[in-house]
């Protein structure tokens, strides 16, 4: 079996290529990764010397580059995560969600029509579904909720998600979709909330909190969500879509909270600032059919996941502190400069 894995060198590919290449040794794994700002060669270091593991640089949305690995590797599956994958940056530079979202996805799937595939699978989110109201706790996301999406980036991974099941409908490609809610873990990006908030309060700097702080999320712990995907690529049935998230809402109040009474720092850290326009009130996944039909089942709570992200990140400071201290410093002063009220 061979798999193409793109986007293996972010934040949910690079756990995804580390599970797949330690439970599937007879398995070889190609991680397809562009090296945009978020990918990170430095996530692979464990798994760079294994036998089944090789790692190529490109682009999703390069037909003739596309099309040129296939005709060499041959693979048996993709598993797309390669995706601009942060909300404000969508907000502040569409095009690129458009590029390398929906376009890159067209491509892999026409590369897929061409040369043959036991599975296509997309890595997609639970933000394609817009947003509930906070006052509605007794609503939730399943896969028969209407597509509404708020940002550029929900709306570019809606537009890849109606490819890829058209290219089942029309075509008849073997595809799958995942659909899941907010990730954590190791070697996530220090921009998205939960590490970003854990590198600033390290450092003792503001802790800048969007408008009144009571949006919530629903938090899964990235193995949780890799052992998702594995379990559609062997046993889910071709043309469904599968809702993934094990039930852990939080406001985002409570998560900044929880990282600073974890590392025993003061709540006086929290900066109000400027909201996120268009910003989704909650997410929230109902995984009842991925639990009923594939058996899955998160192995992390919210407590236990949040206490296991924390301690990673303090034994790992140079895998993030590189990051830091790079273009992304820069990136932080764009983005939080004229935010703060
Ligand atoms: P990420 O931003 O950490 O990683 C994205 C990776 O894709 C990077 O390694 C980047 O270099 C690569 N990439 C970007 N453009 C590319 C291109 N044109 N060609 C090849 N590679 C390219 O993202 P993530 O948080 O790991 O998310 C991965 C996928 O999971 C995305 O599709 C995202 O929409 C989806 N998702 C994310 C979450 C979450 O909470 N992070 C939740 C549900 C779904
Ligand atoms: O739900 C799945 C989605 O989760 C994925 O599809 C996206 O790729 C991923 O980035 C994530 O999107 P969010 O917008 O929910 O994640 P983010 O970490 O950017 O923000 C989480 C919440 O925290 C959100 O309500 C905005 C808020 N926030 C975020 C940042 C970066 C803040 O209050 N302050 C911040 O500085």
């Amino acid at each position: 079996m061979k798999i193409i894995v793109t986007g293996g060198a972010g934040f949910i590919g690079g756990n995804f290529v580390h599970h797949m290449v330690n439970k599937y040794p007879d398995y070889e794994i190609v991680n397809l990764d562009l090296l945009t700002y978020a990918g990170n060669l430095e996530t692979l270091k464990p798994v760079e010397d294994r036998p089944n593991y090789q790692f190529v640089r490109g682009d999703i949305a390069d037909r003739k580059f596309v099309f040129e690995l296939f005709e060499k590797e041959r693979p048996d599956m993709i598993v797309n995560f390669a995706a601009e994958s942060h909300v404000d940056r969508s907000i502040t530079d569409p095009e690129a969600f458009v590029r390398t979202n929906v376009m890159g996805t067209t491509t892999l799937l026409d590369a897929c029509r061409e040369y043959g595939i036991q599975r296509y699978h997309q890595v997609s989110t639970d933000e394609v579904y817009g947003d509930l109201p906070l006052d509605r706790p007794d609503l939730f996301f399943t896969e028969e909720t209407p597509l509404h999406t708020s940002s550029p980036y929900s709306s570019s991974k809606a537009a890849a998600d109606l490819f890829v099941l058209a290219y089942q409908r029309t075509y008849g490609l073997p595809v799958t979709i995942s659909r899941c809610s907010n990730n954590y873990g190791p070697y996530h990006f220090p921009e998205k909330l939960i590490p970003l908030m854990i590198s600033r309060a390290l450092a003792d700097g503001e802790l800048p909190v969007y408008g009144d702080g009571a949006n919530v999320r629903d938090w899964l712990h990235v193995s949780d969500h890799c052992g998702a995907i594995d379990l559609i690529l062997h046993k889910g049935r071709v043309g469904e879509i599968y809702n993934v998230g094990g039930h852990n809402e939080r406001t985002n109040l409570e998560v900044v909270k929880t990282i600073l009474a974890a590392l025993d720092k003061p709540e006086s850290l929290i900066r109000f600032v400027k909201d996120r326009p268009g910003h989704d009130r909650r997410y929230a996944i109902d995984p009842t059919k991925i639990e009923s039909e594939l058996g899955w089942k998160p192995m992390y709570s919210f407590d236990t996941g949040i206490r296991q992200t924390i301690e990673w990140y303090l034994a790992n400071e140079s895998w993030w502190k590189h990051i830091i201290s790079g273009e992304y410093s820069r990136y932080f002063e764009k983005m939080y400069g004229d935010r703060l009220e």
